[in-house]
């Protein structure tokens, strides 16, 4: 009998992507089909189609179905798995965890030691159908939308940077308001940050972060940044500082402005090395530095799930467009422009 087939977006080779037509996957004993609703592009989508020096040393093997951030329904599951059922609505989790190594036995398999990535070490979501791990397919509460489902990978992130430094009552800054800085902003405006600060040097991201929670927002490019932090906190410096923009310079000056025995954590992924008087800025400061890969399995999402069902995380804002998967490209320019923050597809 011949398979049933789907339309998926392929990056079929270096200098090429595109929508073919394919078999619609079997889920093996211990994987399970999903009916994709709503899938979001992420930057990572963007390397994969540059094809740029990161997309190259990452291990993806073409052809791949690329993204990795969606949402759906179980249509179908392997014969071994017990947990889910056809019909459940779930969002998934992009960290594969082998399930043996000394980090997977003792609660961390969000950074397991053989850490596999949907869509990097095997297919992905940006297509009608897509079989992922049982274990990565998180069940959701079915009050949470199609589109918010999509993107609790990235706000699981944030939220949880926003959760290891401690915000409630604290003055926070967040650097960078791409689609993450912006679900910092919003965790941390959640859970009772009593200052916000972010930046960018978007100014329509900035006025985006002001809708999600920011009391200020200031652009590097044209307002001293240091300055105007030491400030607002009667020249202290704020007690929590959130990376989400990747870049070194902002990092780098952030410790300026990090009040002694403050927190820092790192999200954004600099692509070259930071150089920091450890003495001055960390060990007499008593500075905390958080390195944050991804979302606690599952306690982030057990959160996350409770706040989004219960109406009380503003991420809205932040999703600024929203195509069928047959315009993948123009949702994948205005990323590339930078005019579009998280853009949604509906395959
Ligand atoms: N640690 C993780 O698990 C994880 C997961 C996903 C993404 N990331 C990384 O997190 C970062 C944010 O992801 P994103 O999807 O929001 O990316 P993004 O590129 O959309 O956002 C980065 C933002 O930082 C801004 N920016 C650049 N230079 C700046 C500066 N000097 N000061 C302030 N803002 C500045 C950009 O204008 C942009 O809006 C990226 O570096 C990404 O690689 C990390
Ligand atoms: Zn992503
Ligand atoms: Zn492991």
């Amino acid at each position: 009998m011949k398979a049933k087939q789907m339309q998926a977006l392929i990056k079929t080779a270096p200098e090429n992507a595109e929508i073919q037509t394919i078999a619609i996957p079997e889920p093996l004993e211990n994987q399970v089909l999903i009916r994709v609703k709503a899938a979001a592009l992420c930057g990572t989508d963007l390397h994969v189609y540059n094809w740029n020096m990161w997309a190259q040393n990452s291990g993806i093997k073409l052809p791949v179905v690329m993204g990795h951030e969606c949402c759906g329904d179980v249509v179908a599951t392997g014969q071994n798995v017990q947990r889910l059922q056809v019909g459940d609505k779930v969002a998934v989790e992009t960290h594969v965890p082998c399930g043996k190594c000394y980090q997977c036995l003792n609660g961390e398999q969000h950074i397991c030691n053989d850490l596999k990535l949907f869509s990097i070490h095997m297919d992905g979501c940006f297509a009608e159908y897509t079989v992922v791990p049982s274990i990565c397919a998180r069940k959701i509460p079915i009050q949470i939308p199609y589109h918010f489902g999509a993107v609790m990978e990235p706000l699981g992130t944030a939220y949880r940077s926003v959760v290891e430094t401690q915000v409630m009552g604290a003055n926070v800054i967040v650097l960078g308001c791409g689609p993450i800085g912006l679900f910092a902003v919003a965790s941390a405006t959640t859970l009772g940050a009593a200052k916000i600060i972010a930046t960018d040097i978007s100014d329509s991201r900035l006025e985006i972060a002001a809708k999600m929670g920011a009391d200020i927002t200031l652009n590097p490019i044209k307002d001293n940044v240091a300055e105007t932090v030491l400030e607002l906190t009667d020249q202290y410096g704020v007690d929590v500082i959130i990376d989400a923009s990747g870049s070194v310079d902002a990092i780098g000056h952030s410790f300026k402005y990090l009040r002694k025995g403050g927190r820092i954590a790192l999200i954004g992924l600099p692509n070259k090395a930071l150089e920091i008087e450890i003495g001055k800025e960390v060990v007499f400061k008593e500075a905390s530095i958080i390195g944050i890969h991804g979302r606690k399995m599952f306690k982030t999402w057990t959160q996350m799930e409770n706040l989004l069902a219960a109406g009380k995380l503003n991420i809205k804002p932040a999703i600024t467009h929203v195509f069928p998967l047959s315009q993948w490209k123009k949702g994948i320019d205005l990323a590339l422009s930078g005019e579009a923050c998280k853009v949604i597809y509906e395959p």
